[in-house]
């Protein structure tokens, strides 16, 4: 039996975005949070270098918009950076206000102030961190707030399977009335209706092999959108993050790029620094440019890595700006203070998503998309490094006063069908969805990663199509589990990836394809309709 619940607003995911929307609506509405593994699972908790955010005496709200258009390969929305920006310093007083410890210092005339780290692509001091574990101080904070509300319901291990829309009931008007979620533990499938939707699902990183992302990153909430009838923008632009240490062990543990930010170089295994001869900046040139470089010296050379060395910095000051990094490499047999460590680069960041504006609004009513599912066209091309958490917190804020600016007027969701069961049966055949999921991620890695042509990509779709149509089917006959729920979403944003890539016949930013190497003097979002 299906059973029901019913709140004012359902979020779904509880990182950065998630957690900060539902606690700015919680004193005045009812919101339950979803996350489908553990309320820590995702990318929130593994941020490392910080946020970005104009703090220092010489440094400028335009400066920070500059530098954002210039990482963005001409593809930024210009008003939507400047948003974002200027609302920046109010979104971090609001994080100290919640209890985030924000690593300080004292300065010259012995008075506490906040450190401020440097990253690609900045040309200024202005990532504010809590050590090298910034996300895991912001989703412990926040989520120990969520936790005391009265007003908010944390579901751990309840994973969102698709939206229940007018249109998908027959009904006139087309408004988003909630989701049908499958709690893991119990195996219920579960109809919440809500006055109010918002997806804050995070990227899709496990679309690739390897990735620095955390198990949860399978896309959900842009395959769900999409399903529902929402555009989705810019989707071939997946960032690569430069470094990712290379160990059979670490799963894509990664090496803040603050550690290039403090004087990090680049080394070839010989020892020899090569950053300069691809870019002025070197190490410290956006993340597209350093990660091609990598790939590119990888294969010139044949090499499975290169080195990141920072051993020219004292051990003390290693230790205390990066314990988490430190700790986590001699762990695993590496001490980066006396030696360089093998890095490659990984996927790390979704830039595209769900097409919204400036409140988190999508195409469908009542359904809105945060953080790092959203499309706002803040990143462009190329994400900034430090702007990501930085979104999740200006959009949860937007749109979280739009809701509540509505919440009066929206009158309670009709009734829902429940989910029906009556056609499938229990799957002899699991091996299917794990061939699949080991298959996606493997070509999606070698034919649709950093360095692209036309004849991979049309590798790609022939593969994504033969399986999308097993799954489709698998998915039809065969009771529905997490992890096949994740692979159909995989398998749609795999889709929506390559279609955009072959769409985009410039190389921009993150984009990159040997059959057109030139960027074209157009720049134009690859937005696609369902
Ligand atoms: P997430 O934090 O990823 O949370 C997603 C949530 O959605 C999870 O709770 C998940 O369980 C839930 N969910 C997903 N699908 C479903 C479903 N179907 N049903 C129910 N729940 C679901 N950015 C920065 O700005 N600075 C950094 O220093 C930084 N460092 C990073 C380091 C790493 C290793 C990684 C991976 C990313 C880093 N980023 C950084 C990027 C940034 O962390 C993410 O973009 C951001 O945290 C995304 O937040 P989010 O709230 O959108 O989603
Ligand atoms: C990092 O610390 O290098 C990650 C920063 C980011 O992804 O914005």
């Amino acid at each position: 039996m299906t059973q029901q619940a019913e709140y004012d607003v359902l979020v779904i995911g509880s990182g950065a975005a998630g957690l900060s929307l539902a606690l700015e609506l919680a004193d005045h509405a009812r919101v339950a949070v979803l996350s489908k593994a553990a309320i820590d699972s995702g990318s929130t908790q593994y941020a490392q270098g910080g946020i970005s955010v104009v703090l220092g005496e010489d440094d400028s709200l335009n400066s920070h918009v500059e530098d954002t258009l210039n990482a963005g390969a001409g593809l930024c929305d210009r008003d939507i950076v400047h948003f974002t920006v200027a609302e920046g310093p109010d979104r971090i007083a609001w994080l100290i206000k919640q209890g985030v410890p924000f690593t300080q210092e004292s300065n010259i005339d012995g008075q506490l102030t906040y450190h401020l780290t440097r990253e690609g692509g900045h040309s200024h001091r202005r990532v504010i961190h809590v050590d090298d574990a910034t996300g895991k101080a912001v989703v412990t904070t926040l989520t120990a707030k969520a936790a005391a509300h009265p007003n908010i319901r944390l579901l751990e291990r309840h994973i969102t399977i698709d939206l229940i829309t007018g249109k998908k009931l027959g009904l006139e008007t087309n408004r988003c009335l909630g989701a049908y979620v499958l709690n893991r533990d119990t195996n219920e499938i579960i109809a919440m209706r809500a006055r109010f939707v918002v997806l804050a699902t995070g990227g899709a990183g496990k679309v690739y092999l390897y990735t620095s992302n955390p198990d949860v990153a399978t896309g959900d909430g842009i395959a769900m959108a999409w399903r529902a009838g929402c555009r989705v923008g810019n989707m071939e632009f997946i960032q690569f993050h430069p470094t990712c240490l290379f160990h059979p062990e670490a799963k894509s543990f990664l090496i803040s790029e603050a550690v290039r930010g403090e004087g990090g170089r680049l080394l070839l295994p010989d020892g020899t620094p090569f950053m300069h001869r691809f870019d002025p900046r070197a190490e410290l040139a956006p993340r597209d440019i350093v990660a091609r470089a990598i790939d590119h010296e990888m294969k010139r050379i044949g090499s499975d890595y290169v080195f990141l060395d920072i051993t020219h910095k004292s051990e003390q000051f290693i230790v205390s700006h990066f314990p988490n990094i430190y700790h986590r490499c001699l762990e695993l047999g590496y001490d980066m203070a006396n030696q360089p460590i093998p890095i490659v680069p990984a996927a790390h960041y979704t830039c595209g998503g769900v097409v919204t504006d400036r409140h988190g609004h999508t195409d469908i009513a009542g359904l809105y998309c945060i953080g790092e599912s959203a499309f706002t066209g803040l990143h462009g091309a190329n994400r900034m490094a430090s702007n990501s958490l930085l979104e999740c917190l200006v959009f949860g804020h937007s749109a979280s006063q739009d809701i509540l600016a509505q919440l009066e007027n929206v009158s309670a969701p009709p009734a829902v069908p429940s989910w029906d069961e009556s056609r499938v049966t229990d799957s002899d055949e699991e091996v299917v969805v794990s061939h699949n999921w080991d298959e996606l991620r493997r070509f999606m890695w070698d034919y649709v990663g950093i360095v692209r042509t036309t004849k991979r990509l049309e590798r790609a779709k022939r593969r994504v199509d033969l399986l999308q149509n097993e799954i489709h089917e698998y998915y039809s006959n065969f009771r529905i589990s997490n992890d096949l729920i994740e692979l159909r979403n995989l398998v749609v944003v795999a889709d929506l990836i390559i279609r955009s890539a072959l769409l985009r016949k410039e190389s921009r930013g993150l984009h990159y394809t040997l059959d057109y190497p030139e960027r074209s003097p157009e720049p134009q979002n690859t937005v696609l309709v369902p």
